[in-house]
């Protein structure tokens, strides 16, 4: 009997799952790196392609692309397999998604520190490799598609609508904001000016957010919650709900991050609104998520995976909360600028995509090997304390630095004149920015005990006796 991993396409999941925890390693030190930049200006001597400026945006997509990416796809090429019992359509244009994405990623790292940036946040690349990326995704695309359109089942599961839904909307979302007038072979003009450029880079940057790093992740959750739990998922029609609410309503809340600036007053409004609406269906989905545990709590105490699962969701929700919060026109008065946006950020990315990416890689490497589990459950347990302590350490630092900073720059004399300096409320930032760097260093400190974790889940796999799971009946 052919077992699943010789009639499952996995070499490309290897490969992505090896490349989430090496990037996410490296995109977290990056983070640190920063983090103690802003702390000790002077740190790397004042090298340009060291500078704050240059390596900021090295993190964001680093960790972003690079970390959440290869996460996403490994994930996605699992999924979309198991689901629909069917191998990968074109593996061999699999593994040019794969190569492609690494040298992107390469290609970021070397031409972000050089300074070369197209200056949109989130999609800093300069052209020559805009155009790989749009030729790397839709290869995706085809694999991805392709192996729903020959799929084995009728049904198709919910999480691959989220995969789904993601591709189509990056591509479209990354076509659109990356359109720009070369002038040279690393440099270029945006298509778009004025006001009309920073709606289009919002709508881009806000989806980003919606599709990279929530629904992809959300199509994550929905195989691996009911996989690691033995349960399968609370409601179904919830799921389905979830997914038409949450990618119709997230399309128009990208101008919450322009909130009294030169855009329409109505289109602000209506960002506003759009962002409050979101709770409903970002709730609904965690509730789904965590509900699925029911009947099945004790679990909760016992399998550390469960606990990044559960615990990533709850992030989600705080973060999904938050947000709507900070849409609010009078409450973005204050945190706008502010450090409660990075807490609000990171709360989102280490809370949400970090640990949900993280449990997902600890639920799938022993099954992609044929084990009965990780190398040591006792390093994912520690794993997990490790993380989220650096996470409640991180984002609390940011929320309190940031509603004080927003309350020192605004606050008045009698006499109409300002009460603090802007050094002032600077220097009272101080040791919050220590607390954030106490809190990434154990962050990055979990990703190393991660690493050692996977590799020698790989070194027991070569050696052990293969749990054969069996492949789809009609295989
Ligand atoms: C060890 C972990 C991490 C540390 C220490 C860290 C640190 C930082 C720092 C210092 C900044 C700049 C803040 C500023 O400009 O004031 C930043 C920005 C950012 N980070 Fe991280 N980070 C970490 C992990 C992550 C992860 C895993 C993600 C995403 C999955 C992420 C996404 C972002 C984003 C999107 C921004 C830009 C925020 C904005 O422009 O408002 N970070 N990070
Ligand atoms: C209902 C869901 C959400 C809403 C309505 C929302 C709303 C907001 C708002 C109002 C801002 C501040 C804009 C500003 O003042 O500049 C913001 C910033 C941000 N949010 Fe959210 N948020 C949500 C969920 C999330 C999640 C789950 C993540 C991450 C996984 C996230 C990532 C970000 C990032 C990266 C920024 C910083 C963008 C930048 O200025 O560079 N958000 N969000």
């Amino acid at each position: 009997m052919a077992t699943a991993t010789q009639f499952y396409d996995d070499k490309v999941v290897k490969q992505f799952t090896v490349m989430t925890v090496v990037w996410g390693i490296v995109g977290m030190l990056v983070g640190v790196i920063i983090a103690a930049q802003l702390y000790w200006p002077e740190l790397l001597g004042g090298i340009p392609w060291l500078s704050y400026g240059r390596l900021r945006p090295l993190h964001t997509n680093a960790v972003i692309f690079a970390f959440g990416g290869c996460g996403i796809f490994a994930t996605s090429y699992y999924i979309v397999q198991r689901t629909c019992h069917a191998r990968l359509f074109l593996p061999g244009l699999a593994q040019f998604t794969f190569w492609g994405w690494q040298l992107i990623i390469v290609a970021a790292a070397v031409t972000l520190p050089l300074g070369l940036t197209s200056g949109k946040e989130y999609a800093e690349l300069e052209w020559p490799i805009d155009i790989a990326i749009a030729l790397v995704w839709v290869a995706y695309g085809i694999v991805f598609f392709g192996t729903i359109v020959k799929r084995q089942v009728k049904h198709i599961y919910v999480a691959n609508w989220f995969f789904a839904a993601f591709i189509i909307t990056i591509a479209i979302l990354h076509i659109v904001n990356s359109l720009a007038i070369p002038a040279g072979a690393l440099k270029s003009y945006s298509l778009y000016s004025g006001a009309v450029d920073a709606m289009v880079q919002w709508w881009y940057g806000h989806n980003a957010v919606g599709f990279f790093l929530t629904a992809a992740f959300l199509g994550m959750m929905y195989y691996f919650i009911p996989k690691q739990a033995g349960r399968p998922v609370y409601s179904y029609r919830l799921s389905v709900v979830h997914f038409w609410a949450l990618i119709s309503i997230y399309m128009w809340a990208g101008p919450h991050h322009l909130l009294y600036t030169a855009l329409p007053d109505w289109a602000q409004s209506l960002g506003m609104v759009f962002s409050l609406i979101l709770i409903a269906p970002s709730w609904g989905g965690m509730i789904n998520g965590i509900m699925t545990l029911s009947g099945a709590w004790e679990k909760l105490r016992t399998d550390p995976v469960i606990k990044f699962m559960v615990v990533s969701l709850s992030f989600y929700g705080m973060s999904t909360f938050e947000g709507p919060m900070m849409s609010i026109k009078t409450v973005n008065s204050l945190s706008h600028y502010t450090d409660w946006t990075i807490g609000h950020v990171h709360s989102g990315a280490l809370g949400w995509v970090a640990m949900i990416t993280v449990g997902c890689v600890y639920s799938l490497l022993p099954r992609l090997l044929q084990l009965p589990g990780m190398y040591s459950a006792k390093l994912v347990e520690q794993h997990f304390w490790v993380h989220t302590i650096g996470v409640v350490l991180y984002i609390a630092s940011m929320w309190i630095a940031g509603v004080m900073q927003g309350l020192m720059w605004r606050a008045t004399n009698a006499d109409g004149t300002l009460t603090y300096t802007f050094v002032e409320a600077l220097k009272a930032t101080y040791p919050y920015y220590l607390g954030r760097l106490a809190g990434g260093t154990l962050v990055l400190l979990g990703m190393f005990i991660m690493a050692w974790n996977v590799w020698k889940t790989f070194g027991l796999a070569r050696r052990a006796e293969p749990v054969a799971i069996p492949a789809p009946a009609h295989a």
